[in-house]
């Protein structure tokens, strides 16, 4: 299924106001605060970024802020963490590779991680920003059809031609090699109840406009009446060393996998813990900033590499793994 997406040019005309930024690696281990809290040891392989608070149990009564010295993003105030799966190659001989990450144009000298979104409002009305202690989770790592898919309406994949492709995006994983890498995007829901900082699936709390959608400016439905930034990642996996078919299934399947086991893609969620200083969020918010933010304390992304965390639970997910990390099988429907 094809989105058919703004241009960048479209969102500098129609939008006065987002910021993007970049965030570098934290760390790659089998850790989930949100699914799993307390588990050294979590079912899948993640990839954090963001503030080094980050930990298997993160209590939602003390803000991340207080507890973090440093954090991986350009926004220095923004000691939130973001995760999502980690994708993997899957060789004929039926081994694993972890797929590198690589940052987005602009942001080439950060250690892999991601470009991070929070746009406002498609016009200029109020957004409230999140509190102390909220989370989410988008998308859902059991799916394997776009049936299922589409109760997320915005969790997709870019087939880089270049590092500047922007069209063309697919609910399932690319199914021809992609030249520059496969780009996945996590859109997350814009509208809030108002009163749960999280809920029991992590995603109930939140829900998409009633009508329309988000960039269309539609109304969030009266159970969920609170509009939120739109938080949103592109996270890029360098495919390129991968693209030669010769190395791809004989059946000529594609042979990326997710961390979670899942060969289709349509299983792509990502995790968010909010995280950011006081009320800076609120401020850059509220000020319309576009992409830069001059009310925000910014680092170099030299400062935010050298924010890092080691893994807890010390395994190999760097060779030709005879499994995925964890013996997370695979599933192809
Ligand atoms: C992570 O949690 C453990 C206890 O579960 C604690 O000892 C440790 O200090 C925490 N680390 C960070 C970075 O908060
Ligand atoms: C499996 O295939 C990969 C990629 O061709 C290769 O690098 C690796 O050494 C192979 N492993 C085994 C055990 O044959």
């Amino acid at each position: 299924m094809q989105w058919s997406v703004l241009s960048l040019a479209l969102f500098a005309s129609n939008v006065q106001a987002l910021l993007r930024f970049s965030c570098s690696q934290l760390v790659v281990e089998r850790l989930d605060p949100l699914v799993n809290p307390g588990t050294i040891g979590s079912p899948h392989l993640h990839q954090i970024i963001g503030g080094n608070a980050f930990n298997a149990s993160m209590d939602p009564q003390i803000a991340p802020s207080d507890q973090a010295t440093c954090t991986t993003c350009t926004f220095a105030e923004d000691f939130s963490n973001y995760w999502t799966a980690v994708l993997y190659f899957k060789a004929r001989n039926g081994t694993y590779k972890r797929v590198p990450q690589k940052g987005n144009v602009g942001f080439e000298q950060s250690n892999g991680g991601m470009t991070v979104y929070y746009t406002p409002s498609y016009n200029k009305g109020k957004v409230t920003a999140f509190k102390k202690g909220f989370r989410m989770i988008v998308g859902n790592p059991t799916y394997r059809t776009e049936a299922q898919a589409k109760k997320y309406r915005q969790l997709t994949y870019t087939c880089l031609k270049d590092m500047n492709t922007r069209t063309g995006e697919t609910m399932d994983m690319p199914k021809q090699p992609c030249k520059a890498g496969i780009m996945s995007n996590l859109r997350f829901p814009t509208c809030w109840d108002g009163v749960n900082l999280d809920s029991p699936d992590h995603s109930s709390h939140v829900a998409y406009p009633s009508s329309g959608t988000f960039e269309s400016n539609g109304p969030c439905p009266s159970t969920h009446p609170v509009k939120i930034p739109q938080v949103f990642y592109e996270v890029i996996w360098d495919t390129t060393k991968f693209n030669d078919k010769s190395l791809w299934p004989e059946d000529g399947s594609q042979p990326f996998v997710w961390s979670y086991g899942d060969a289709t893609g349509y299983g792509n969620h990502g995790d968010y813990v909010f995280g950011w200083k006081g009320d800076a969020l609120q401020k850059a918010m509220d000020a319309d900033c576009n992409i830069n933010c001059p009310q925000l304390k910014t680092q170099s992304i030299a400062q935010g590499n050298k924010c890092a965390q080691s893994m807890k639970l010390k395994e190999d997910i760097d060779g030709w793994l005879t499994e995925l990390p964890g013996g997370m099988p695979v599933t192809y429907k």
